[in-house]
């Protein structure tokens, strides 16, 4: 559950439908899909034997089966790396989901056209106060959790939350449907044209999926950790994978009929399901209680995912430099707080503005790409070849059929982790970065 809980997150309601759009939708979400099917739940198996088979955190795991000084502590610290980066824009984009909160309390939405609803998000971006201060209130409530060890209070609730919100989504997936864009939409997400294929989206596609797992950075080997022998990994990972699955195509079908039953841009990058959503919100009986609701649930299932971020990042400097948790937490909290101020600002010209001049993309796009493009990618490359080759593949079927009645699942297990994620991934950063071009 808890697993579960830190994979649906941000990434499926709020990154899948934009990086879809900007990727043209169809053959993207195929790629997306088989990248999750056949590199991304066996890699999350991988992890989640891992874990459990040290009953260690990320760098500890790697220290457990190859000793104190072994190199591949280096990949549980790019994981670890990982984690702060996400942290540090993630909670700009729950920041922005209580500001929506808030506006939906006051009924923002009333007496304006389209056009104006989803402007106002250009509004709010562009506010640098009002952008910092959510972005900073955000991250105090998270810090304010770990650092209060009522993580396991927001567990229970985020059961309930995360129920919650599956089923407002239903409902709302079932008033897109009537839309005249509904077509055009399902259009859209399920018609691959092979002729606009390019590498650079395969990698795109690879990444998110990694991102929305939560995979490549090593949470899983401390969800796993937690684990006990007679749990069902196999089963569990599956489980999981089909609800990450379910739950972006959900997002998916309720976002793009609104995209085109009001002519919106698909090109909208990370403010789409707040520039889309209020639209359609508007428009329903009960406008108040929807939009609120929805808003709310946003911001809950994002602080369960960066409860998960911030303490993968304080573990591993208690465990470093013997800090106390307290200390720790504040120091992690304050410091993506700084590192994610250029990401709140990147759409106002206040600091780096020339950025997107000098490097093609503005400050978030440029750390959520280095992470979900290369970081999660080139992590989950290197477990599967930790995995893969370098562990003793008796022990590591052991650990992995332990506890599951789908033991036969090993050999075609193997297999994907032994050449189909380390060639696939290999294959796209080489095309990706010009060294061969197929
Ligand atoms: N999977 C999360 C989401 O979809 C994002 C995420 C990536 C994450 N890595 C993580 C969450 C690590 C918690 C821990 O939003």
């Amino acid at each position: 559950m808890a697993a579960a809980g830190s994979a649906i997150g941000l990434g499926t309601l709020w990154k899948f439908p934009y990086v879809a759009g900007q990727n043209g939708g169809g053959l993207f979400i195929l790629i997306y899909l088989f990248c999750t099917f056949f590199i991304g739940i066996p890699l999350f198996m991988a992890e989640l034997s891992l874990g459990r088979s040290a009953q260690r955190g990320a760098v500890g795991t790697f220290t457990h089966h190859s000793g104190a000084g072994t190199p591949w502590r280096i990949v549980g610290w790019m994981g670890v790396a990982s984690s702060f980066l996400i942290m540090s824009y993630y909670s700009v984009i729950a920041g922005w989901g209580m500001n929506y909160v808030l506006m939906s309390l006051n009924q923002f939405y009333v007496g304006r056209t389209p056009e104006e609803i989803s402007g106002t998000f250009d509004l709010l971006a562009s506010s640098p106060d009002i952008t910092l201060f959510w972005h900073l209130v955000f991250m105090a409530v998270t810090v304010g959790v770990v650092y209060n060890g009522i993580r396991k209070g927001i567990e229970q609730w985020s059961r309930i939350m995360t129920s919650s919100l599956l089923v407002l989504l239903v409902g709302l997936l079932g008033y897109s449907m009537t839309l005249d864009g509904f077509g055009e939409a399902v259009r859209f997400i399920f018609y691959p044209d092979f002729a606009e294929f390019t590498p650079a989206s395969a990698l795109e596609a690879l990444g998110l999926a990694f991102f929305t797992l939560s995979l490549g950075q090593g949470i899983m080997i401390t969800y796993g950790s937690y684990m006990r022998p007679e749990d069902d990994i196999i089963k569990t990972s599956f489980i999981i994978g089909a609800m990450d699955i379910v739950v972006s195509l959900m997002a998916a079908l309720m976002i793009f009929p609104i995209v085109f039953t009001f002519g919106a841009e698909l090109q909208q990058g990370p403010g789409l399901v707040f520039r889309v959503l209020p639209v359609l919100f508007a428009k329903l009986p009960g406008a108040l209680m929807i939009s609120t609701s929805f808003f709310v649930l946003f911001v809950f299932t994002a602080l369960t995912s960066a409860v998960a971020l911030v303490e993968v990042v304080t573990a591993n400097l208690i465990d470093l430099f013997g800090w106390n948790r307290k200390k720790a937490t504040l120091v992690v909290g304050a410091a993506a707080f700084l590192f994610g101020i250029p990401s709140a600002l990147s759409q106002c010209d206040l600091l780096f503005g020339n950025w997107t001049v000098l490097y093609g993309r503005n400050f978030f796009d440029t750390i959520d790409s280095l992470v979900a493009v290369w970081l999660l990618p080139l992590g989950g490359f290197f477990l599967a070849i930790y995995v893969g080759w370098i562990l003793d593949s008796e022990k590591v079927r052991k650990e992995l059929v332990q506890g599951s009645t789908l033991g036969w699942l090993w050999r075609p297990w193997h297999f994907a982790i032994r050449w189909l994620a380390p060639v696939a991934v290999l294959a796209i950063l080489l095309q990706k970065t010009g060294i061969i071009n197929l």
